[in-house]
C-alpha cells in the first residue's frame, strides 16, 4: 500500500483497551480462520460466535463473502486483490481488538505471507490463527455454492485449489479437521483453546 496521509497525527483515547475488557469481563482477540473454500470457516465462526455470545462476550464475525459486499466490494480474486483484502480485514480486525471485542474473520486467506503481515500488527498473542483443515475432495464434494463445479468448467477464474493456491499455515495456534469432527467438536477445541489462553473464563 502506498501511504498517501501525511500531516496527521495520532490521538489517544481515553476509553482504552484494558477499560473496555475489564467492562466486558474478557480480553479481546483475532480469531483468524482460515482454509479453503467450503472447509467450513464461516459455520464454525458463527457457531463459534453463539457460544460466546451465551457467555456475554462482545464479538463479531468478519465474513468474506459478506465483507465483499461493501467494505471489499471494490476487490476480486487475483493475488494482488485478495491480498489487498487481506490487509483491510487485517487493519479492522486490530480496530475491533482496541474496542474490546473478539473478532472472527473467515477468509480463504490463502498466501502465508499475507496472514503473517495481519498478525504482526497485533501484539504477539493477540492474533490466534485458526487452520480449517479440510481436504479438497470434500470441499469438493460438497460444493454449498455450486462454486467448485463452475470452477472446474473453467467459468469461475483463479478459484482457491482449483487453479490458484492455498499456502497450509506453517505455525497456526490450531488446526482442526473441519472436514472430520462434527460442528461441537470443533466449538468446543477452539473454546478451549480461548480458555487457556486466559481470554475468557468460563462459569464453575
Ligand atoms: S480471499 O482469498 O480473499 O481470502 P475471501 O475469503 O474473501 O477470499 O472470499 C472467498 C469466497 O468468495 C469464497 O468462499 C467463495 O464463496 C467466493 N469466491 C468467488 N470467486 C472465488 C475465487 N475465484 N476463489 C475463491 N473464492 C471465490
Amino acid at each position: 500500500m502506498t501511504k498517501k496521509s501525511s500531516n496527521t497525527v495520532w490521538h489517544n483515547a481515553t476509553v482504552t483497551r484494558a477499560r473496555r475488557e475489564n467492562i466486558n469481563q474478557h480480553k479481546s482477540v483475532i480469531l483468524w480462520f482460515t482454509g479453503l473454500s467450503g472447509a467450513g470457516k464461516s459455520t464454525l465462526a458463527h457457531a463459534i460466535e453463539e457460544k460466546l455470545h451465551q457467555l456475554n462476550c462482545r464479538t463479531y464475525v468478519l465474513d468474506g463473502d459478506n465483507v465483499r459486499h461493501g467494505l471489499c466490494g471494490d476487490l476480486g480474486f487475483s493475488d494482488q486483490d485478495r491480498q489487498e483484502n487481506i490487509r483491510r480485514i487485517g487493519e479492522l480486525a486490530k480496530l475491533m481488538l482496541e474496542a474490546g471485542v473478539i473478532s472472527l474473520t473467515a477468509f480463504i486467506s490463502p498466501f502465508e505471507k499475507e496472514r503473517q503481515l495481519a498478525r504482526k500488527l497485533v501484539p504477539h498473542g493477540d492474533f490466534l490463527e485458526i487452520y480449517c483443515h479440510c481436504d479438497l475432495d470434500i470441499c469438493e464434494q460438497r460444493d454449498v455454492k455450486g462454486l467448485y463445479k463452475k470452477a472446474r468448467a473453467g467459468d469461475i477464474k483463479h478459484f482457491t485449489g482449483v487453479s490458484s493456491p492455498y499456502e497450509v499455515p506453517k505455525n497456526p495456534e490450531i488446526k482442526i479437521n473441519t472436514g472430520k469432527d462434527s460442528l461441537d467438536s470443533c466449538v468446543d477445541q477452539v473454546i478451549s483453546l480461548l480458555q487457556s489462553r486466559g481470554v475468557i473464563s468460563l462459569p464453575e
